[in-house]
């Protein structure tokens, strides 16, 4: 996120003027020097200038490339009659974008990389659907990039999982089709792809009550029939999940539609649990509501693996095109994590870091377990 508010001085003095909570923008110290603030109160912007459109996201690391991917939210706002009751706002669906990032400053627009169905007003990809939350990870057995979304009616009775593929990580992503896997439902969605290179999906299942975790097959494009069910009865949103010191982590939000609340974590020695819940890792003002957002990701950073960035979303849902994002840096303590809100913080992405992200790269390629 590179230094842009001269670019475009007057979206950022109407955005700091408008919103409630407040967002931020990486600028740097100065232009010539690094590292980058995080500051709040601006637009984050690409590399040509643009608002960054990738709402409900996840970030994969590639060959010493970040690619940012998100929700493209644009349009008018509105509300269908079968979703009142619950402040539905949506968008029609447009498609996934795609940003591209050695340093997680400078974020290039790849395009939309799974676009709307215009075609077929029954296509899961319909613009009158629901495409959120859409995950990325890379399959090195078949060397494909698999991305899984939630794939949803208006009203979000539907609730299945739709899964794509692509040769490259900017796409295009062909759409495989959805399915409603262990024969539940399922909303609110992320991936995750353990050391070993198995790769889980954690979603919001029972109507959002319960959080299942399932394994993937070796090629990542289905479910393997091998899940758990965790946090029974205990709604949960906007599953992220991480690995740290050899533990699993989970960060989550309880369910109120687009408006915030706390958020929920919890620790495990194994994926499959026990699961201990941690209760809300939220400090400072804003905390109870998760600084005005919702979690979407958790993103390590190459070569630096005490630096995890918790990603949210802070929902405009009366102007979902502009919603913004939250990261803040993760800190560990003994047997937990907090997230203190931080007006700025400095990104310690500099050039060393972006080479060893790129001397990393190479060597991740991790051993695929056999006989599921
Ligand atoms: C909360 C979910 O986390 C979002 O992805 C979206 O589905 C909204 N609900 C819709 O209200």
């Amino acid at each position: 996120m590179k230094l842009k508010t001269h670019r475009w001085p007057l979206a950022g003095l109407i955005a700091t003027t408008l919103v409630a909570w407040p967002s931020f923008q990486i600028v740097p110290a100065n232009e010539a020097s690094k590292p980058f603030e995080v500051r709040q109160g601006t637009v984050w912007l690409d590399t040509s200038g643009r608002p960054i459109n990738a709402h409900g996201g996840g970030v994969l690391f590639h060959q010493g490339v970040y690619y940012w991917y998100g929700e493209n939210k644009e349009g008018r706002s509105w509300m269908p009659k079968c979703n009142k009751s619950w402040d539905g706002y949506r968008v029609d669906v447009t498609g996934i974008r795609c940003y591209s990032s050695r340093d997680l400053i400078n974020w290039k627009d790849e395009g939309l990389v799974l676009k709307a169905d215009l075609n077929d007003p029954e296509s899961d990809l319909s613009p009158s659907k629901v495409c959120e939350r859409p995950k990325v990870v890379f399959n090195p057995r078949t060397q494909k990039f698999v991305m899984w979304m939630h794939i949803d009616s208006q009203d979000y009775k539907s609730a299945r999982a739709g899964v794509a593929v692509a040769n490259h990580p900017t796409g295009p992503f062909t759409y495989r089709g959805s399915v409603r896997p262990e024969g539940q439902d399922s909303r609110d969605q992320t991936l995750f792809q353990d050391d070993d290179g198995n790769a889980y999906r954690i979603y919001a299942s029972e109507t959002n009550k319960t959080t299942y975790i399932s394994l993937l097959t070796d090629d990542y494009l289905s479910h393997s029939g091998k899940y758990v069910r965790v946090f029974v009865n205990q709604p949960m949103e906007a599953q992220a999940m991480f690995k740290h010191a050899g533990r699993y982590w989970l960060v989550g939000s309880h369910v109120t539609g687009w408006d915030p609340n706390a958020v929920r974590s919890a620790v495990a020695d194994s994926i499959w649990g026990p699961w201990t819940e941690l209760g809300n890792p939220c400090l400072g003002s804003g905390a109870g509501k998760t600084f005005g957002g919702q979690s979407t990701f958790v993103l390590p950073v190459a070569g630096k693996p005490d630096l995890l960035i918790f990603m949210a979303d802070r929902w405009n849902k009366t102007k979902l095109p502009d919603s913004r994002y939250i990261w803040l840096p993760i800190q560990f303590t003994d047997k937990r994590f907090v997230i203190p809100w931080q007006d700025s913080w400095r990104l310690p992405i500099d050039n060393e870091l972006t080479e060893q992200a790129n001397s990393l790269s190479p060597s991740y390629t991790p051993p695929m377990k056999k006989g599921l």
